[in-house]
């Protein structure tokens, strides 16, 4: 149930709060919505109204609101053991670890829990670069091939990986030996926006990258298997095949960062399944608890366990300790989380739903729109101004959000990603979302169009 507003509750976060990637001078005249409660697919904020959310938080809350197991088990949890720090070991991540392994391929079965899909990323590239030391001994391989307009989080590795300049620049230099090469955006693609399909230069591209930087020096590639937040970019099909055949030819680890795409969002529990690689890294955060708890996890392969497992000779450990990762009451969360989905099949929720809301889409009628894409629930659609698919300016993206959100529906842009093309609206709504709802989502957006 919401509760009211206090004005000093408005004035507390305008003098206190730091939000970030928001400007703040006036923010009085238009200060962020104050969410005070929420339940399935709605929030409802502290004047009492109601949005459909079709962001899920931040891509992540993909059970849906309100779920009083997950609160249960969490409660449960904080009364026998509220922490303990996994330089020892405790049931819940023991637990959950085994759980994950068990929903990926065989031989994907360790995991490192960390807090976020920041620390999730950074762990696996650290991992990746130790590795590659320990795997390739004599050898310097610690580059990392990404992606622009690719998002890995707000850590300085991370960040590094990042392809998107205007989250990147106030902090330069970020960590060296990062290279970024185009991502699979067949729309506006130098390579092969011409063309009916993909024609997957943009991967032949990492190819041309691993030999000219020289392979001995490459530790991984990191890829998203639909880029999120840099404007839904689904990898096209055999893109991944490709990227991965790549990786063992010239041995660098091939990184999949899950955090929007894990557990369901894309129409199968993961996003990789749609291309059947085994990456031999993976990052999880968001829907791994749905946001109920911070909590993010990097599973690594067997072999790459090995490369650290002590010989009798060496002291090989992953050298890297977290005091929160792993907490008790998260990972109680994600188990609980875990069962909600698998028992609801959400993952078959998001391809049909997911599939519905894209055809009606596809069917407004608007010139506004350039391409729409995606994947399960995660879809985008590419505004433009006109016909030389000029990206609508972000002010007006805005009031075109804006909009949308007078007619009670919450959805997401790319904002302040890439330089000129934060023009893609973005649609990442909860799991559970019903046919009548994804209309709701459709009106709202047509009708803003219309008036536009
Ligand atoms: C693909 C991807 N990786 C990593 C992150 C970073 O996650 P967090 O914000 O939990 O640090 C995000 C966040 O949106 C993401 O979309």
């Amino acid at each position: 149930m919401a509760q009211a507003v206090t004005s000093s509750q408005r004035d507390l976060d305008l003098q206190h709060l730091w939000h970030g990637n928001m400007q703040h001078r006036g923010l009085e005249a238009r200060p962020p919505l104050e969410i005070a409660g929420a339940d399935g697919c709605y929030v409802v904020d502290a004047d009492g109204r109601r949005y459909l959310d079709a962001m899920a938080g931040l891509f992540c809350v993909n059970v849906g609101y309100g779920r009083r197991a997950i609160v249960d088990a969490v409660t449960a949890q904080m009364g026998q053991l509220a922490y303990y720090p996994l330089t020892q070991s405790h049931g819940p991540a023991a637990r959950l670890a085994a759980r994950l392994a068990g929903m990926l391929p065989r031989g994907l079965s360790r995991v490192f829990f960390s807090n976020s899909g920041s620390e999730a990323v950074e762990t696996a590239l650290k991992m990746a670069r130790q590795c590659a030391r320990r795997k390739h001994p004599g050898q310097n391989r610690y580059k990392i091939i990404a992606r622009h307009r690719g998002y890995h989080g707000f850590t300085m590795g991370a960040a590094s990986a990042t392809g998107q300049s205007p989250r990147k620049m106030a902090f330069e230099p970020l960590v060296p030996g990062f290279l970024h090469v185009p991502p699979p955006d067949h729309y506006r693609c130098s390579f092969c926006s011409s063309q009916p399909a993909c024609t997957l230069t943009c991967a032949d591209e990492i190819e041309r990258v691993i030999r000219m930087e020289g392979p001995e020096t490459v530790a991984a590639v990191i890829a998203e298997p639909v880029i999120g937040g840099g404007g839904i970019f689904p990898a096209p099909e055999g893109y991944l095949e490709r990227v991965r055949a790549v990786c063992d030819r010239y041995g660098a680890l091939l990184i999949i960062d899950e955090v929007i795409t894990g557990f369901g969002r894309t129409g199968k529990l993961f996003g990789f399944e749609h291309a059947g690689i085994r990456p031999d890294i993976l990052t999880f955060a968001k829907g791994l608890t749905s946001a109920y708890l911070p909590l993010g996890a990097t599973v690594a392969s067997e072999e790459i366990f090995e490369s650290f497992y002590d010989d009798g000779e060496s002291d090989a450990k992953f050298a890297q300790v977290s005091t929160f990762g792993g907490h008790p009451s998260s990972c109680a969360a994600a188990l609980a989380n875990l069962d909600i989905l698998t028992g609801e099949r959400l993952w078959e929720n998001a391809a049909a739903t997911g599939g519905y809301l894209f055809e009606k889409l596809r069917g407004i009628d608007s010139r506004w729109i350039g391409e729409i894409r995606g994947r399960g629930l995660l879809i985008g659609l590419e505004i433009i101004a006109d016909a030389n698919k000029t990206p609508l300016p972000e002010a007006r993206m805005v009031q075109l959000q804006r909009a949308i959100r007078e007619a009670g529906v919450l959805v997401g842009r790319n904002n302040d990603s890439v330089p000129g093309y934060c023009n893609v609206l973005i649609l990442s709504p909860p799991l559970i979302l019903s046919r009548e709802q994804a209309d709701t989502i459709v009106s709202a957006i047509q009708a803003a169009l219309a008036k536009l």
